[in-house]
């Protein structure tokens, strides 16, 4: 799967980190950046990568600051973005399985790597439920 990542600098770290996992598994990563730990602006990469994803560039996406907040806060501004904050498997897969989420937000200073490819993997792998109720508040989202 082609998937977009970001990241501001608290997030750098672990998007090295499950970047070269995922790699691994076959997926095809695109990198939008940061590319250190400078301090830098999380709205700057959680619009960049939402923008990505929602205009086809990429399936799925992967945001990441220190906590997961801000950049989740920042890729949910672009309209047809749906970001959730994974902070357990659970989160992980309802945001799959009833938001239909198409990019999640880890947190580099809250999860740890073994943490952030469990999530990760549990959101790649769970289907849309796809029954009329969830279609139609994932349509209200959209039109919002
Ligand atoms: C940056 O220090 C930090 O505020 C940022 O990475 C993130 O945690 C914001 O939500």
């Amino acid at each position: 799967m082609r998937i977009a990542m970001a990241s501001d600098h608290g997030g750098f770290a672990l998007k090295e980190g499950l970047k070269s996992y995922l790699t691994g598994e076959g997926h095809e990563i695109v990198d939008l950046g940061t590319d250190s730990e400078d301090s830098t602006d999380y709205p700057i990469y959680g619009e960049k990568c939402a923008e990505y994803v929602v205009s086809g560039k990429a399936e799925k996406g992967i945001v990441l600051c220190g906590t997961g907040i801000g950049i989740s806060i920042a890729a949910n501004k672009v309209k047809g973005a749906r970001c959730a904050l994974c902070a357990s498997e659970i989160l992980a897969e309802l945001a799959a399985n009833h938001n239909d989420a198409n990019l999640i937000a880890l947190g580099g200073r809250t999860t740890s790597l073994e943490d952030a490819v469990k999530y990760t993997k549990k959101w790649l792998a769970t289907a849309f439920d796809g029954g009329e109720r969830h279609v139609r508040r994932v349509k209200m989202l959209t039109e919002m």
